[in-house]
């Protein structure tokens, strides 16, 4: 059965943010290091792409390496990076073939020159893609992007380019990041953790979530769809009644 005749194809998210989590949990179960963790966790990010492209959703947002994860050991940190520059060198190939396009958010510059590097060789060469976007969340925190951009925005009151007047949702939601990229409909955590972790705070204002059990390195296509499936079974109201939705 193809994953799209399992669900209402009018009612497909455009964007799907997923926090990926329990690499660690997942390498101690196996008595393996928690780096064997994150490389399985690569195999997962591969499938959910695959997914994505059949389900023809527009943006798929990883959580791959948050502010906070600076502050776990060294070795942990190196690890996840080699593991980046590799996936990344490895997988190029499959986005040109599928049309995928990379783009990153988060403080990009604090990554070591190696990962910097092959991402924009990757963001370079994926440019042209018309199909999905895969966004990486890279030194990224919501409160980070927050503050960055309220400094963007304070610098051009500053110099005169900007007037008190003209800050509103839509100014602030351009100086983030994530500018020109839609909201997530859904989020996605997986490991049954609750919480947001400091992952795109505005941008999941309506978002619905769906937390899952399954550990990310056994994350495949079929949870993806069953995560879209629950979305389906949701009503967005907005903040709305239900009977303004259904009339
Ligand atoms: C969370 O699990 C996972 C991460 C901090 C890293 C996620 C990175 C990958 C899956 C590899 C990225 C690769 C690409 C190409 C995007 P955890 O370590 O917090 O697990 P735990 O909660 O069980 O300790």
């Amino acid at each position: 059965m193809s994953l799209k005749s399992q669900l209402n194809e009018n009612n497909i998210p455009r964007h799907i943010a997923i926090i990926m989590d329990g690499n660690g949990r997942w390498a101690k179960k196996q008595g393996s290091e928690r780096s064997f963790g994150h490389e399985q966790g690569v195999e997962s990010v591969r499938a959910t792409l695959e997914a994505g492209v059949e389900l023809g959703l527009d943006f798929i947002t990883l959580y791959a390496f948050s502010t906070e994860n600076w502050n776990r050991p060294i070795e942990e940190v190196q690890a996840l990076m080699q593991l980046l520059v590799q996936a990344i060198a490895n997988e190029t190939p499959t986005l040109m073939k599928q049309n995928i396009k990379l783009t990153t958010i988060g403080d990009v510059d604090s990554l070591p020159d190696e990962t910097k590097e092959k991402l924009q060789e990757c963001k370079d060469m994926t440019s042209n893609n018309t199909g999905m976007t895969l966004v990486l969340a890279l030194s990224y925190s919501g409160r980070w992007e927050i503050v960055d951009a309220t400094k963007r925005i304070a610098s051009k009151i500053k110099e005169g380019t900007l007037a008190l007047e003209d800050i509103d949702e839509s100014l602030f939601a351009s100086s983030l990041n994530t500018d020109g990229i839609p909201d997530p409909e859904l989020l996605i955590r997986t490991s049954g953790e609750y919480r947001l972790s400091n992952f795109l705070l505005w941008q999941l204002a309506y978002s619905e979530f769906y937390f899952s059990e399954v550990l990310w390195p056994d994350f495949r296509k079929q949870d993806l769809v069953d995560a879209i499936k629950d979305y389906q079974s949701r009503e967005r109201r907005f903040g709305k009644i239900s009977e303004q939705i259904n009339n």
